[in-house]
């Protein structure tokens, strides 16, 4: 009988190391969410039709704000286009080897132009309503919407054994990602995802960790972390960050570390004059 157990956990620990089982009693929906990572080595395996129009179908069954479908996605085809973005969208060259890259764009136009189709601004000044531009709340939903589109579209995609990566670097070089796309003045461009079947080595890599839920998850009202908290999050990240001296370039800790690498670093600021480009687009004229 022990020996049953032994063999059973051995097995257990080899087939969770590769990823293979479901955990405890769970179901297999939340297996393939907790299995997820991020891929960015691809197969050249083209994804059959089929797949991906289940994945299309699964993905406009996302939640959406008053069932509006503030969000619209553009398919990227041309090896040309993704070429372009791979560069763009700061130099990520796997983006123009993904096999499938959906643009996801946050959409109010749509709506705006059926709004002018059915004659609101008479009605609306007869009806003493606000005569209006969509806004930066707008845009908030709409990017609610896509977003929440774009995560079904992963999911779905994982569960068809895809791989997907985010790539928010399409928020950068908005005046480049416009005219490619010929983007009209109510859309924003919020994320892409490129699809594809993953690597050997992409599968076998593990899911990256997470911030314990105790800093992240709150009961009621916000809680400001303190010093200590600070040091007990950062213990693993710490050790983790440090381990190549190299990357480290006069950082100390990681928040120096990271204020650098990402929230001070060249591809931040093009995104925030890019973000601040497109906001000027929208609200009131
Ligand atoms: C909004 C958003 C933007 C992202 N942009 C990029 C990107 O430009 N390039 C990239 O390689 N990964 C990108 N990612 C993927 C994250 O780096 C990845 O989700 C994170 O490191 C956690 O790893 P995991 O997805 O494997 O769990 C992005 C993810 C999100 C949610």
């Amino acid at each position: 009988m022990l020996g049953i157990r032994i063999s059973y956990w051995c097995v257990t620990v080899i087939l969770r190391k590769y990823r293979y089982v479901k955990i405890g009693a769970m179901n297999e929906t939340v297996s393939v969410i907790l299995n997820r990572k991020s891929t960015r080595q691809f197969l050249r395996k083209a994804i059959p039709e089929e797949t991906k129009a289940d994945i299309i179908a699964a993905t406009l069954r996302a939640p959406t704000a008053g069932n509006l479908m503030l969000y619209s996605i553009i398919e990227v085809n041309e090896q040309a286009v993704k070429d372009t973005l791979a560069i763009s969208c700061d130099h990520q060259p796997f983006i123009s080897r993904a096999p499938w890259v959906l643009l996801f764009l946050a959409d109010y136009q749509r709506w705006f132009d059926y709004f002018e189709f059915c004659g609101t601004g008479d009605f609306a000044r007869r009806a003493g309503l606000p005569v209006r531009n969509p806004a930066e709340g707008d845009l908030m939903l709409a990017c609610c919407d896509a977003l929440i589109a774009a995560q079904t579209a992963v999911i779905a995609a994982e569960s068809c054994g895809l791989g997907s990566c985010y790539i928010g670097d399409i928020m950068e070089n908005y005046e480049t990602h416009r005219d490619l796309f010929k983007l009209p003045r109510y859309t924003f461009p919020i994320c892409l995802l490129c699809l594809g079947y993953p690597t050997k080595a992409q599968k076998a890599r593990r899911p990256t960790s997470r911030f314990d839920q105790q800093f992240i998850v709150f009961k009621n009202s916000y809680q400001r972390l303190r010093e200590s908290e600070f040091e007990k999050m950062f213990d693993k990240e710490q050790a983790r960050a440090f381990r190549n001296s190299e990357e480290l370039n006069g950082a100390v800790n990681v928040g120096q570390l990271i204020y650098r690498r990402k929230f001070a670093a060249d591809f931040t600021m093009e995104m925030n004059r890019s973000v601040k480009a497109i906001l000027k687009q929208w609200g009131d004229d």
